[in-house]
């Protein structure tokens, strides 16, 4: 009896092993549709995310990722920010991406994007859960 029970356990076993994983790489991969509408939510307030690149109350994004730092034209950075990249040039990778929409402050300290002012409400202090963020990249990647 019990050998009958083995194989058929092995074979659920592995069936389960191998969804899970299907799952993993799918999850790993980003989703593009998540991430547009986080996107939208959470960048499109201040950001202008289609190829007309305007800039709004923040830099347009469009080809954000692998971008070099501060390199909107036409765009008025904040001197804070201006000053941070002079002294740390850097490019927009997936992964200061990552770091910086965690905790924008953080990562660019007096970053206009997080500032709170009586006479504008709206301000950005990161998103805290590491799916969503990746799956916001991986939208962004899309904007070239
Ligand atoms: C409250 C408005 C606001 C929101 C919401 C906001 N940002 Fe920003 N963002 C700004 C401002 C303003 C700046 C310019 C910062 C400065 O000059 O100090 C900026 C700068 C940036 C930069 C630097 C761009 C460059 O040219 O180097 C990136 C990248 C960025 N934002 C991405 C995002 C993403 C992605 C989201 C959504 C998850 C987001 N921002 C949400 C206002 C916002």
């Amino acid at each position: 009896m019990n050998n009958l029970i083995k194989p058929a356990t092995l074979a659920m076993l592995l069936l389960t092993l191998g969804a899970l994983s299907l799952i993993f790489l799918w999850r790993s991969h980003g989703d593009v549709s998540i991430g547009r509408r986080l996107t939208e939510n959470h960048c499109g307030v201040c950001h202008d995310i289609s190829p007309e690149k305007k800039n709004q109350k923040g830099p347009f994004l469009w080809g954000i990722v692998n971008r070099p730092v501060g390199a909107a034209q036409g765009y008025r950075y904040s001197q804070a920010f201006m000053k941070h990249v002079q002294e740390h040039p850097f490019i927009w990778t997936e992964e200061n991406l990552d770091t910086f929409l965690a905790n924008p402050q953080q990562f660019i300290p007096n970053v206009r994007m997080s500032e709170h002012r009586v006479e504008h409400q709206i301000s950005f202090d990161g998103i805290e859960d590491a799916t969503n963020r990746h799956d916001l990249i991986t939208y962004l990647k899309r904007l070239q």
